[in-house]
């Protein structure tokens, strides 16, 4: 999508361009994701999208947070969940303490409305991940997932999820069965074209709907600009 300044703060400390600076082109092309996610679900309502990548540091986690910002900016209310109970980082990004979340109000020990906060944009509330669990898929798994995320759907206008890579864990596949649609994010130089396939054939199973892909860190040019295709 863009690339970023090679010398960003190395701390866990992350800025979101389109909350810094929502006129930016970049942020420009989070909301041509926003306008093509809204063009492919003309017939049914998609309220709820999962994030996820073939491998690691694909950028997952930047584009849910942009995609919730963009989101909440068009005056939706937006909800972006933390599922990654393995490397969560949305607590970082959106400088929350990340004490109770996902995984509390999973084994019941917060409510929802406990556990998610407002963020520091207008409209976009955040459940991090909570304390990091033994057992992620057990969780997410879980039937209280299942209920979680249809309270959402039901609380809200949009849901983010964002999850781990698909060829690492089976969270992300668990996960995609729960919500109304999967992303993916492909990482420009990064991620192999296999590995892509793979990871596409094991969401697509027939109980999950893939809505297409983010291609992520591509060199800006004047003449092309589109990064984004669906299915
Ligand atoms: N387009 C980009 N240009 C430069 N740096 C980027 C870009 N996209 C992501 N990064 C950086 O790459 C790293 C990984 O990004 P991010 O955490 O969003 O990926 P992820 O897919 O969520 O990773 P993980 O698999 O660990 O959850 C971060 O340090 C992020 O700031
Ligand atoms: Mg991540």
């Amino acid at each position: 999508m863009f690339k970023r300044n090679k010398k960003a703060p190395q701390n866990n400390m992350r800025h979101l361009i389109t909350q810094l600076n929502p006129r930016s082109p970049i942020s420009e092309q989070y909301r041509a994701i926003r306008t093509n996610l809204q063009f492919s679900a003309i017939d049914e309502q998609i309220k709820s999208i999962v994030i996820t990548s073939a491998g690691p540091a694909a950028g997952k986690s930047i584009t849910a947070a942009n995609l919730a910002v963009v989101y909440a900016q068009q005056g939706m209310k937006t909800l972006l969940i933390d599922a990654d109970l393995r490397k969560p980082t949305v607590h970082y990004t959106f400088r929350l303490d990340n004490l109770s979340g996902l995984s509390s109000v999973l084994i019941g020990e917060t409510s929802f409305e406990d556990a998610a906060e407002d963020s520091a944009v207008d409209n976009l509330q955040i459940l991090s991940c909570g304390p990091i669990p033994p057992n992620p898929a057990e969780l997410l798994a879980s039937k209280r997932m299942s209920d979680l995320i249809a309270y959402a759907e039901e609380h809200y206008d949009f849901v983010i999820i964002d999850a781990p890579p698909v060829l690492a864990v089976t969270d992300a596949k668990i996960i995609s069965h729960k919500v109304d649609g999967t992303m993916f994010v492909i990482r420009n130089g990064q991620t192999d074209k296999e590995h892509v396939q793979k990871a596409y054939d094991i969401i697509n199973d027939g109980k999950a709907r893939v809505l297409g892909a983010v291609l992520n860190d591509v060199e800006r040019d004047e003449e092309s600009y589109y990064y984004y295709y669906g299915n």
